[in-house]
């Protein structure tokens, strides 16, 4: 089982899922029973029926109960006889991750996209109290510098849910791409969201696709998506970037830049100096405006607005900017990037929302309900100031958690091991950490196939220290778990790397490790 739950304690005897196996379930609960329904039948071929009372034999019993103490919101209890499966917990979320248990206990088969004869479909005697350690615990989608299909990401909301996650930060804005639909600048996807050709080959490669990429999410595929990762307990977090990673939106509005020259969506990765400009009213009003859409879409309380790798060179030979400095009284260009997150967060926050950010845009004044997603090694002091101002942050630290890393950099091992609070974080401070969110980056990642390999299988990592406590954790225990999660991954057709793809040893590491950098592995 991963990930390994808080408390387990077998028992003797099993119970034997079969046609004739009951649901109950509250009113309450009726959406989650559906999916547990749904979920069953293809395999099975079991149309599994309701009962109106709570039946005591041959049934899975769904209870909401809110006395079950030391359970977080999240959390429930499971216990399996052979006469019933009972699922309490406090919350329907609860529920939800207890079936999401109760599948891995039945056989990988349970998984099957197709229906699968003469099996028996048991489940061994047990008691199961679970809760999760972190309340974040996410999965970041870089659909920026590759384009994915509504379907591919429902696959992978799926794939959280059987992980237990959360959270899925959506990040939509990028050089290479602009791929949400905004009604009111309809240049962004008919222009943004479409470049001539691709990089391909790593960071030192000059070969191209010789193929164009494009593609973008009309407003309903969005609410589509957003529905999806409800019915599965996954609140999804759109992140619009800014002031940089934004050619994209340049290509489509020139005026956005400080050159206002006409660009072309990029081709290439890496760190662009269009950024938008921070001086001229018009990139707040823009901004002001995509954000209306974007909120009106979006019931996310939690908002992501970038402020990663801001190169400010434009800024500095630009009038308007040199301008705004002086009007506002700021001393330097990073007071200038400070005061333009300053306005958006402002934006953001007067519409009863929450501003979160990467660790660059954290500075003194940054208000305390700003949360910071700390990636960058060298982040660590801004990121112990906001933690002792009361602060929030989410740890994505890169070379743990960034699954476009390639295995020889970033082996299993290297993110499974990895513990989130650092031992430099003060006990006082502890709670402030919510919890966990790895990157996946598409630069190099152009197809599910690849996306897969990367993501896979250390996503599964990342998931268990985002829910197990972290004295449970251990890392030969989860090898031996994982292989029968495998076979889950396989069912579930992902192309998982294989453990030892995953999992190099050191002398391999060293031979390539020179070349690794962010690169795609070979
Ligand atoms: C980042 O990797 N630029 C957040
Ligand atoms: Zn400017």
């Amino acid at each position: 089982m991963i990930p390994q739950p808080f408390n387990l304690k077998i028992e003797d005897g099993k119970f034997i899922l079969n046609v004739e196996t009951k649901i109950f379930a509250p009113d309450d609960l009726i959406a989650v029973s559906q999916y547990l329904k749904t979920f069953i039948k293809l395999p099975t071929g079991f149309d599994l029926q309701d009962t109106q009372t709570k039946s005591e034999q041959n049934s899975i019993n769904l209870e909401l109960d809110d006395t079950l103490k030391g359970l977080n919101p999240e959390g429930y209890e499971l216990r399996i006889t052979p006469k019933l499966v009972l699922l309490r917990a406090p919350q329907p979320a609860g529920i939800f991750y207890g079936i999401q248990t109760l599948r891995q206990l039945l056989p990988a088969e349970i998984e099957s996209q197709t229906k699968v004869q003469g099996l028996e479909w048991d489940i061994h005697c047990l008691i199961i109290e679970d809760s999760p350690r972190f309340k974040w615990r996410g999965l970041m989608f870089d659909s920026g510098r590759h384009f994915f299909s509504v379907d591919v990401i429902k696959k992978y909301l799926d794939l959280l849910a059987l992980l237990k996650m959360n959270t899925f930060h959506w990040h939509l804005t990028e050089d290479q791409g602009w791929r949400i639909e905004i009604k009111k600048y309809p240049k962004l996807t008919e222009i943004g969201s479409k470049r001539e050709d691709s990089r391909i080959g790593g960071w030192i490669s000059k070969k191209t696709r010789g193929e164009p990429h494009e593609g973008f999410y009309t407003q309903d595929e969005i609410r589509e998506v957003i529905q999806y990762a409800e019915e599965r307990f996954i609140r999804v977090i759109p992140e619009i970037d800014v002031p940089g990673h934004s050619s994209a939106a340049i290509a489509a509005y020139p005026e956005l830049s400080c050159t206002k020259e006409e660009i072309n969506v990029p081709t290439k990765f890496g760190i662009f100096e269009d950024i938008y400009c921070a001086g001229h009213d018009f990139t707040y009003e823009f901004m002001e405006n995509v954000l209306d859409e974007v909120l009106s879409l979006f019931p996310s309380e939690i908002i992501h607005i970038g402020g990663d790798e801001v190169p400010k060179k434009n800024w500095k030979k630009c009038e308007v900017c040199k301008k705004k400095m002086k009007d506002e009284n700021l001393r330097n260009l990073d007071e200038l990037h400070d005061y333009f997150t300053e306005r958006i967060s402002k934006y953001i926050v007067s519409k009863g929302r929450r501003v979160i950010g990467w660790n660059e845009i954290l500075d003194e004044k940054t208000d305390k309900n700003t949360i910071g997603q700390h990636w960058l090694l060298t982040g660590k002091k801004q990121v112990r100031k906001h933690l002792e101002k009361g602060g929030d942050i989410v740890v994505s630290n890169m070379f743990r958690y960034y699954l476009d890393y390639s295995y020889i950099m970033t082996p299993l091992r290297k993110t499974y091991k990895f513990e989130p609070i650092s031992r430099t974080v003060k006990t006082e401070n502890q709670q402030q950490i919510l919890g966990i969110e790895s990157p996946i980056w598409t630069e190099w990642v152009p197809n599910t196939e690849r996306l897969d390999w990367q993501v896979l299988p250390r996503l599964v990592a990342v998931a268990e220290t985002g829910w197990t406590q972290k004295r449970l954790k251990n890392f030969k225990n989860f090898r031996k778990r994982i292989e029968n999660f495998e076979e889950r991954l396989n069912s579930l057709e992902f192309q998982s790397a294989s453990f030892k793809e995953a999992n190099p040893g050191n002398l391999k590491r060293l031979f390539f490790l020179a070349r690794a950098f962010k690169w795609p592995a070979i």
